[in-house]
């Protein structure tokens, strides 16, 4: 019983059948469907409904998925007067975690779990319309009202920039949505399953599970992604950027995966979104540069581009503010946080694992006067 698993490295908590990732192959499986067909293909609120239901949607099933987001995107009041009155001064992951769990007071009943996937959609639908309004509202600019005839992404391109989207961007908006949905049993995941495990209500945890994805280990890599490659500035510069940090031994933000033994298959999605929209983006040729100068130097240790080293450069050409990528990543993966958490209600038991005690024991008690 007593070996220690830093990090749960190995540990298996539990079965699952929302998501199958391949870390050898380098492939990723959305309830059986291969991740690459799923982003060229579907849409967010399809995926949505396959990961809750383990089956496509029929026609009508995809529409009425699609109708219920529309009708569900639109802020209460109490929240939209929270982030216009916090967004100058409060950071947008700190905001939306506290718009998340300030949505369970517009909920007759909050701690209902009889069917927690619907209390998700209506935290999945609104949690775009929290990130736009908070954008706008940081700039000083009037809301933009959620409109009810666009899709998921396209709704949110459209409150962002108050005006729509072409459909390349609301298509390359969506396939984001869909290559951050889902992967597993990542450490957001964990989170929300592990509060959600003591019979917790949805929002405490799809809050617990913003809050964990905030880091820099995690989702955070998507902001300090863009940080190194604006810091680099040209491609001409990664050989040395590269050199420095491995030779200080310091993390590169957009490399490296507990699962991964190669290329995390998403990037190449999202460099393909980038192509179409700008060949010629200057964050995409700093990062392929970078790419090339830790395959030199880290490939054999195998440290390989995972999934926030291209996301940013993306985001970029479709115009999201920077501070705001780690809010875009949680919007997206709620969906897999949601099915994870419908999977865990199905058949429960409290997570509540062991630590081997290395401290003394038996000391004895000295009042304070006579220490
Ligand atoms: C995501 O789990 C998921 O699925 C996450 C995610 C998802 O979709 O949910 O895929 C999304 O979070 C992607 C990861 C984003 N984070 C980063 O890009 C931050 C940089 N990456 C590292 O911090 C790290 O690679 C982690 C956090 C991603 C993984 O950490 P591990 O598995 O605990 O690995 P480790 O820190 O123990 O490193 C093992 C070795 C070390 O070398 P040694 O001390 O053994 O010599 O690999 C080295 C590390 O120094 N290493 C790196 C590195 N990542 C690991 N060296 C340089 N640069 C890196 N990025």
């Amino acid at each position: 019983m007593d070996e220690v698993k830093k990090g749960l490295e190995g540990v298996v908590v539990d079965e699952s059948r929302v998501c199958k990732v391949d870390g050898e192959e380098g492939k990723i499986w959305y309830a059986g469907y291969d991740m690459d067909d799923l982003a060229r293909y579907s849409s967010y609120e399809e995926l949505l409904f396959l990961l809750w239901n383990d089956r496509l949607p029929s026609a009508d099933e995809l529409d009425e998925i699609r109708g219920e987001m529309q009708e569900r995107r639109s802020l209460p009041d109490g929240v939209a007067d929270l982030i216009d009155r916090e967004a100058a001064r409060t950071g947008p992951m700190d905001l939306l975690r506290t718009s998340v769990s300030a949505l369970a007071s517009y909920d007759d009943t909050p701690n209902d779990l009889d069917d927690p996937t619907d209390r998700s959609l209506g935290v999945i639908a609104k949690m775009p319309t929290i990130i736009a309004r908070a954008h706008r509202a940081r700039q000083g600019d009037d809301p933009v009202e959620p409109r009810d005839d666009l899709g998921h992404a396209e709704n949110f391109l459209y409150t962002l920039h108050g005006e729509e989207p072409t459909a390349e961007e609301a298509s390359a908006m969506d396939s984001t949505f869909i290559l951050y949905a889902e992967h597993g049993m990542n450490a957001s995941t964990f989170s929300a399953c592990v509060t959600a495990s003591t019979l917790a209500n949805v929002y405490s945890s799809l809050t617990s599970a913003v809050g964990t994805l905030q880091g820099p280990l995690h989702g955070g890599a998507t902001e300090t992604v863009i940080e190194m490659l604006e810091e680099v500035g040209d491609p001409s510069r990664a050989s040395e950027y590269v050199e420095e940090k491995v030779s200080n031994k310091e993390k590169i933000p957009g490399f490296g995966h507990r699962v991964y033994e190669t290329v995390d298959p998403r990037c190449a999605h999202f460099k393909r979104h980038i192509e179409e929209l700008n060949p010629d983006s200057e964050l995409l040729a700093v990062a392929d540069a970078v790419r090339e100068e830790v395959e030199v130097r880290l490939g054999d240790k195998g440290i390989w581009p995972n999934t926030d080293l291209y996301a940013g450069a993306l985001y970029r050409e479709l115009g999201v503010p920077t501070p705001f990528y780690t809010t875009l990543f949680s919007a997206s993966r709620a969906a897999g946080w949601s099915a994870h958490v419908a999977e865990q209600l199905d058949d429960n038991r409290i997570m509540r694992p062991r630590v081997k005690f290395v401290g003394e024991t038996g000391r004895e008690y000295v009042p304070v006067d006579e220490r």
